[in-house]
This record gives C-alpha cells, sequence and structure tokens, in this order.
C-alpha cells in the first residue's frame, strides 16, 4: 500500500470511531454558526484534531489544509487536503450519508486519495497513476454514453445567495437532458459514486477544495475526466461522455 494512503486509511478510520461514537446521542452536540447555514459540531472539530495527529506522527513537516482549522503551513512542497466530515448537515440532522475525505497534494498535483463511508465501510481510495479502488477491488466510472440515461449528481450552496438562480437555471436545463438528479449532501461522496460508477456523472458550482480533492483524483484513477470551474470553486466530472455533455450545459450558465 502507498504511504500516504496507509496513513490517510488509519486517519480516517480512527476519526470515524470518534464520529460514529456520536451517531446515537446527537442531541448532546452543540452546534454553532460558521455561517449562513454552515454548522460546525465539535464531532467536525474533534475528527479533524484526530486526523491531523495521526498524519504528524508520520509527517510532522508537511502542510496541512482542514476544513476547521485551515492552513498549517511549514513550506513542505506536500499538502494533505482533509475534510473531517463531509455532509455534517446529514450527520447532525441523523441521516445515514456523510465521509471522511483526506487527499494528498505536490505543490498543485494531486497524488493520493482516500474517501471513507463509516457507516457502510466503504473506502475509496486512489493514488496517481496507480487506479481508483474500492475496498480491495479497482474501480471505473461508468460506461454510459448518453445524459439521457444517466444519473447524474450535484450538490447547491445553500449559503451564497447569488448562486441560487444560476444552480436552478443548470438544474433545470440538467433535468430535460439526464435520467434523474441526486443531491445528497456531500459532494465527496458522490464524487467517489462517480469513480465506482454508481452516479454517471457530477456537477457542482460552488464548493470548497477540501469537499472535492480527494473525489477529483478518484475520478481521474478510474478513467474518469473532470473540469475545475470558477478558479477551483466549482468541478464538473463524469466519463469522457458525460462530463463533456454536463459542462457544455454548465457552461451555458456560467
Ligand atoms: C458540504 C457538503 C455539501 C455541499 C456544501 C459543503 P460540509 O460540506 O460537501 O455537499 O453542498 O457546500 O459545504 O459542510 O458538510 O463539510
Ligand atoms: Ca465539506
Amino acid at each position: 500500500m502507498h504511504p500516504f494512503i496507509n496513513i490517510a486509511t488509519q486517519a480516517a478510520r480512527s476519526a470515524s470511531r470518534i464520529m460514529l461514537s456520536f451517531v446515537d446521542r446527537l442531541d448532546e452536540l452543540k452546534v454553532s454558526k460558521k455561517g449562513m447555514r454552515d454548522l460546525v459540531s465539535k464531532v467536525d472539530e474533534a475528527c479533524e484534531q484526530e486526523i491531523i495527529a495521526q498524519i504528524q506522527k508520520t509527517y510532522p513537516n508537511h502542510n496541512i489544509l482542514g476544513e476547521e482549522s485551515g492552513l498549517i503551513n511549514h513550506d513542505s512542497d506536500y499538502t494533505w487536503v482533509i475534510d473531517p466530515l463531509d455532509g455534517t448537515m446529514n450527520f447532525l440532522h441523523g441521516m445515514p450519508h456523510f465521509c471522511i475525505s483526506i487527499a494528498v497534494k505536490k505543490g498543485d498535483t494531486l497524488e493520493a486519495a482516500c474517501i471513507y463511508d463509516p457507516l457502510r465501510q466503504e473506502l475509496f481510495t486512489a493514488v496517481k497513476g496507480k487506479g481508483a479502488r474500492l475496498n480491495d477491488r479497482r474501480i471505473r466510472v461508468s460506461d454510459i454514453k448518453n445524459l439521457s440515461d444517466s444519473l447524474v449528481g450535484t450538490e447547491f450552496s445553500g449559503r451564497d445567495e447569488t448562486l441560487f438562480e444560476p444552480q436552478q437555471k443548470i438544474y433545470n436545463q440538467a433535468q430535460s437532458a439526464c435520467a434523474e438528479i441526486r443531491l445528497d449532501g456531500t459532494a465527496a461522496l458522490a464524487l467517489a459514486y462517480v469513480a465506482a460508477g454508481r452516479l454517471d456523472a457530477f456537477w457542482c458550482i460552488y464548493i470548497k477544495e477540501w469537499d472535492i480533492a480527494a473525489g477529483e483524483l478518484l475520478v481521474r484513477e478510474a478513467g474518469g475526466f473532470t473540469t475545475s470551474l470558477r478558479g477551483g470553486a466549482g468541478i464538473v466530472a463524469g466519463n469522457a461522455k458525460t462530463h463533456q455533455a454536463l459542462l457544455d450545459i454548465v457552461k451555458t450558465t456560467i
């Protein structure tokens, strides 16, 4: 196993034990607001601290960019990009759909990715040039040819009201073009599902680096394509056909 995947997996599993210990006592969690419709709980914070501690045991001098702690900068070539709990809103509502996302990049190049769904015990991993896996088996993006047959994922920002209209506009066009659309509350897991061929494509026009870094490498290593939008604040992903067809739709609006 690649050493980055080894450490990322250990860190994700360790953080997941903290996360799962709260699943049955959500009422005890103190939730605060980072911003409009942007919640954070002590689970997010404790999981991020655990992941950082695990990484630093082996790589004390690597940079770390975490959703909750921001950038820990050691001027290293390597940066670990962490979303300790993607799908916080789902988690806090007792919806069983969330994950941990960890990516490693060298400069701007994604080198390794790990997305862990602790409830289903599904571990999605990818190493640059070495393919993508779900637990022990290789995964590939779907080979669907047409958007009209495609199950397509998206995520909406509830926070930036200037995006409500363009999001709706793209949704309406995509709805006419695709078989069905899913909006499940975790962009990271949606991208892992594109890599595994469960979703045929994904788009999002508002997102942060930690939501999509690992998912982006997973899709590419699973034979798919990704295009970054709005200077990294959005993404389109899919196989060769669905990626292009969805990109054409999204680009007419943004
Ligand atoms: C959120 C999820 C969601 C996306 C939001 C993100 P969080 O991350 O990725 O899919 O729509 O914009 O903030 O807050 O659960 O880590
Ligand atoms: Ca997130």
